[in-house]
């Protein structure tokens, strides 16, 4: 088992899987949970700054999640939202759901249960607070960094269609208000930082898939 944290941006989401499909791993995007159930608010005109009415959509929330990094897919109640939960309206409301402590309570089993049903000879798990809260036990804890300046043109370069200047206030915006629930900018004991501002893709899937395979 691989926890792996970090900030939006540092890549994390894309190494994961890639470094999941190198070591024969299964890939699990905590993330996407919790923008599913954004989405899910949304769709179904759920108030999200509304904890209780959060919490209580979590009752018929069908939520499925492909966890083969080679098939990866988000679906809500038979609707495939993989694109979908990435849309700047559900990027923007996601936080005021991530920080209603009954609902991190839920998706933190939820995402232990995920663990435990994978049948390969390992699984990563990314996402804010998977090295201190949901798997602090994991064989190889990993805090995925990189600096503002790096994150932040990277993530640019995936929304083009987006000015700069919007993606960073986004970006950083996003940051301060996760950070305020977990903190993910700072590694917690024993867990290793590796820090790809001077790294390319390849690379820090290397990094990554080094340290596991040194690590067993
Ligand atoms: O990683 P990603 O940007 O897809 O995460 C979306 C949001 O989900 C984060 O901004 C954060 O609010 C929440 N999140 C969280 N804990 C995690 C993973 C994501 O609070 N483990």
């Amino acid at each position: 088992m691989v926890a792996v944290d970090g900030p939006a941006g540092s890549g994390k989401s894309s190494v994961s899987r890639a470094a999941a499909r190198e070591l024969g791993f299964d890939y699990q995007d905590s993330g996407a949970a919790y923008r599913a159930l954004a989405w899910n608010a949304l769709e179904h005109g759920v108030d999200t700054e509304d904890a209780d009415a959060v919490l209580a959509s979590l009752d018929d929330f069908d939520y499925r999640i492909g966890t083969d990094p080679d098939d990866y897919f988000v679906r809500v109640g038979g609707t495939d939202v993989t694109q979908a939960i990435r849309e700047p309206r559900v990027t923007g409301v996601v936080s005021a759901i991530a920080r209603i402590p009954a609902v991190r309570e839920r998706l933190v089993e939820l995402f232990r249960r995920v663990i435990e049903a994978s049948d390969r000879p390992g699984i990563i798990t990314e996402g804010r607070d998977i090295t201190t809260v949901v798997a602090p036990d994991a064989d190889v804890r990993i805090l995925l960094t990189a600096s503002e300046e790096a994150r932040m043109a990277r993530r640019s370069a995936e929304t083009p269609e987006h000015s700069a200047r919007a993606v960073a206030e986004q970006l950083s915006s996003r940051d301060a208000q996760d950070s305020r629930v977990v903190d993910f900018m700072n590694a917690a004991d024993g867990v290793t930082t590796i820090d790809s501002t001077n790294l390319d893709f390849d690379q820090t899937v290397s990094a990554v898939v080094d340290l596991v395979r040194t690590s067993r």
